[in-house]
């Protein structure tokens, strides 16, 4: 009981929705989410998308957080409750953020360094050829401004639960939330035309960003859109990685569960589709369909050029976009921390700011030797997707795409059929507010989401393209 007592707690309802939905909205949301619905069909991809949100994304989300609040623990002894021969299970949720934790401030400090150059007034030189490039691959410069964002994390957290996370969550997620809806206002008023005579406006580029496309479509090209949504799904609900798990094991046993979870859901995707919303009719506008590029060079390369066409007011729209950017690494980036802090002050019975301080300085080197793998350390090595990657690419490839499909299927049977749903279920209901989608998370649990995963976790490691082909 005494333990219980001592255990920090998010203060409300708000308070923990506002924190959750700051881990799951990021760069997941900003660059992934518009990139993919550009390039998988725009309307169809969304209506594809949306359909594991409700289904499979809530079912790990629920999850995830009703393991967490029923054994007020973080991932490697929840998972050791639940059952003692799947600690295994625990501890390998709890390496992905520990992997995650070694890039997240890496891209949190170019994030901060675009928002310092549209703040001193040097968009300009932001929009030339070659400047992305330049900066991430010289040696100081970017490796300062990680360390700067890993600081800046690890301070929060170092604050706890109520003072530090949820009350920075509680400023920065309403702001985020009514900035990227007035950018996406805004992107719909666009009209360019360009050296050929060609005149584009944003509420094209919103036809072309809502209307599904049909072309090409064909079975194996529909299960691939699938499979893309699925695993930004995953990325962006920050689920299966123990994060939801510690968030979780922070919330009062009177809280309406059900009702957080619809909220975090919703909240994290509007986000996504009002960041495709700001985002596609604009690049739309200046560049046609051809620009829409993948992550880091969307955020960083083609829209910085798009602010720049824009005019004066490129300036303003830059900066407000790349606070959002900031404002929404920094959420994910605390709560990444966050999980490893409390899952290292279980094992070590160790206390919150002594394990704060001894990790900042492990991830201030750790993410310095990441940065510098755009130049001192620069390798490129052939991932099974088919890409060439640098080491933050390997890392996140071997957290996102590897480990974290494997680790919701074992979920998904340890749940499913070792401890039964009904142990999920319970908890859900413990509050006396009604679980309005027990059967659908049953039927999801045991039977549907672990053959999802499995197809997932396949294609993860190259199996399904190889047979596919
Ligand atoms: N959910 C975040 C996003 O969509 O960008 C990404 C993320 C946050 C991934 C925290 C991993 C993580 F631990």
């Amino acid at each position: 009981m005494e333990e219980k007592a001592k255990k920090s707690t998010f203060s409300s309802q708000f308070g923990f929705v506002m924190a959750a939905a700051g881990s799951a909205v990021g760069v997941g949301n900003l660059w992934r989410f518009p990139y993919l619905a550009a390039k998988d069909g725009g309307g169809l991809f969304l209506l594809i998308y949306l359909v594991p949100v409700l289904t499979f994304g809530f079912t790990l989300l629920v999850s995830d957080i009703a393991i967490g609040r029923k054994t007020k623990k973080s991932a490697i002894h929840a998972y050791e409750e639940m059952n003692r021969k799947w600690r295994a299970l625990g501890v390998v949720t709890f390496l992905v953020p520990v992997l995650i934790m070694t890039y997240y401030a890496v891209i949190g400090g170019w994030i901060t360094k675009y928002l310092t150059v549209y703040l001193m007034g040097a968009a300009d030189a932001a929009a030339e050829d070659g400047y992305f490039t330049s900066f991430i691959s010289s040696s100081v410069s970017p490796v300062v401004f990680a360390l700067f964002f890993m600081g800046l994390t690890a301070l929060i957290v170092y604050h706890g639960v109520e003072k530090g996370i949820e009350r920075v969550s509680k400023f920065l997620m309403p702001i985020l939330l009514v900035i990227v809806v007035v950018i996406a206002v805004f992107s719909l008023t666009l009209t360019n035309t360009d050296d050929t005579g060609v005149t584009r406006t944003g509420l094209q580029g919103l036809t072309f960003y809502l209307k599904p496309s049909l072309e090409g479509i064909t079975a194996q090209r529909f299960l691939q859109i699938l499979l893309d949504a699925m695993s930004q799904l995953f990325f962006s609900l920050s689920v299966s990685m123990g994060i939801m798990i510690t968030y979780g094991s922070y919330v009062k046993p009177q809280v309406n569960l059900s009702k957080s979870i619809n909220q975090i859901e919703f909240f994290d995707t509007f986000v996504a589709l009002l960041s495709g919303m700001m985002i596609i009719p604009a690049v739309y506008v200046f560049s046609g369909t051809e620009g829409m590029s993948a992550g880091p060079s969307l955020m960083f390369i083609s829209l910085p050029k798009v602010f720049h066409a824009m005019g004066g007011v490129g300036v303003l729209i830059g900066t407000a976009f790349f606070l959002t950017a900031a404002f929404a690494t920094l959420t994910s980036c605390i709560s990444v921390l966050e999980s490893i802090v409390a899952n290292c002050m279980d094992l070590f019975h160790a206390s919150r700011k002594r394990v704060t301080l001894v990790l900042t300085i492990i991830y201030m080197a750790a993410s310095a030797v990441i940065t510098l793998g755009y130049s001192v350390f620069y390798l490129e090595v052939k991932l099974p997707n088919g890409t060439v990657g640098q080491l933050l690419d390997i890392m996140d490839y071997i957290s996102n795409s590897v480990m974290m499909p494997f680790i919701s299927l074992f979920s998904c049977i340890l749940i499913g059929w070792v401890v039964g749903p009904k142990w999920i279920s319970d908890e859900m209901e413990s509050s006396g507010h009604p679980f309005k989608r027990k059967r659908l998370y049953n039927i999801m649990i045991k039977y549907i989401a672990p053959v999802m995963m499995l197809i997932l976790a396949l294609q993860s490691i190259g199996v399904l393209n190889a047979f596919l082909s």
